[in-house]
């Protein structure tokens, strides 16, 4: 059987990433061009400033990337290129660049949606991993909880009704002074932090079980810290985090439990930035023992965003026939 060669390319986002990917499962090159130090000074992502660095950024990504493979265009099978959800200018260059390339070099294009990246950064480093499985994506943007029901066949059980789950991480994290991005700060002064010290709320949705809300848990920990200032108690911002923290891990686990058993499978895996907290890791593995489920989960590196997964989820969607023409746009709210 012959190789399939994917140059892969993503910037939805604050990472400008290339990568070349063999079979889905193998990366020859990863590489990353992050801006969140220039976004830092602002306390979070400018869209602007994030579609004017990717442009300046992207040939030297992409050129890099090729290097690393020791690959050059001419042995290259598909260009695999995130076109949403996203910031639409940021997914804008990425776009234009891999039709580009597509056209200049005559390479099949093919689309990748964001969110089946981050699912499939699992298939590279679990070779053994194949659906069906429930997978629980968790960035700062999204929180789906999706049923794979098969390369590229996706159904979402549940998602977010308002704040990401990251997007939390990251708000309460500006109010005890953390800094941004705050998921990485909360993960680690928590370890030093009592996780009983609050009660703070796990909301339950009635209409839909699987769904999630975290801004009802986000003002209970604001509230907290104001009612504090006003009596003028001093705050543990260690104790805010891991109690906050722990209230989040409990949700996720119970909503994962819930779609494993529900549907009958007995594999879960975690994606997306704020699957590198090493409490979710640390909860999801031990449950998952104790209830005998397969638990997979990408290295931190493949959590973040990546041009890895994206090139592992065009693999996929190539095999299976999909090509774009050079009509393909941008879609800022692609839809799964
Ligand atoms: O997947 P990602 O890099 O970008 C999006 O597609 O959104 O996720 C970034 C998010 C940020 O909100 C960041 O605070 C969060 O992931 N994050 C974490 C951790 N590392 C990154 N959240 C909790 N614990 C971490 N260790
Ligand atoms: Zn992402």
């Amino acid at each position: 059987v012959k190789e399939v060669k994917i140059l892969a390319i993503e910037s939805s986002c604050d990472e400008t990433a290339a990568a070349v990917v063999v079979n889905g499962r193998e990366a020859l090159s990863n590489v990353i061009s992050s801006q969140i130090d220039l976004h830092t000074l602002y306390g979070g992502v400018v869209p602007e400033i994030a579609s004017r660095k990717h442009i300046e950024n992207i040939n030297y990504v992409i050129e890099e990337a090729l290097e690393k493979a020791g690959s050059t265009l001419d042995d290259i099978d598909a260009i695999g290129v995130t076109y949403g959800p996203g910031l639409v200018g940021a997914l804008l260059v990425g776009v234009a660049e891999a039709k580009a390339i597509s056209f200049a070099k005559n390479i099949p294009l093919v689309g990748v949606h964001h969110i089946e990246g981050h699912i499939c950064a699992n298939y590279v480093e679990n070779k053994e991993l194949e659906p069906p499985f429930i997978c629980l994506v968790v960035s700062g943007g999204h929180t789906h909880l999706v049923k794979v029901e098969d390369y590229g066949k996706y159904t979402i059980l549940g998602k977010t009704r308002d704040d990401a789950a990251g997007e939390a991480f990251d708000k309460v994290a500006r109010a005890i002074g953390l800094g941004y991005p705050g998921g990485p700060k909360i993960d680690k002064i928590s370890k030093e932090g009592n996780p009983h010290a609050y009660e703070f709320p796990r909301a339950k949705i009635t209409d839909n079980a699987y769904d999630f809300s975290f801004s009802g848990l986000k003002s209970s920990v604001l509230n907290q810290i104001n009612m504090a200032e006003m009596k003028k108690e001093k705050i543990v911002p260690a104790d805010i985090a891991a109690s906050f923290q722990n209230a989040v891990v409990d949700t996720l686990l119970t909503h994962a439990m819930m779609a494993v058993k529900e549907s009958g499978m007995n594999k879960l895996a975690i994606a997306g930035g704020v699957a590198s907290n090493t409490a979710i890791r640390a909860a999801f593995e031990q449950k998952c023992k104790e209830e005998n489920i397969e638990f997979y989960h990408p290295s931190p590196i493949l959590c973040t965003d990546n041009a890895v997964m994206i090139g592992s989820a065009a693999y996929y969607e190539y095999i299976n026939g999909k090509r774009d023409g050079w009509d393909l746009n941008a879609i800022p709210n692609l839809k799964l």
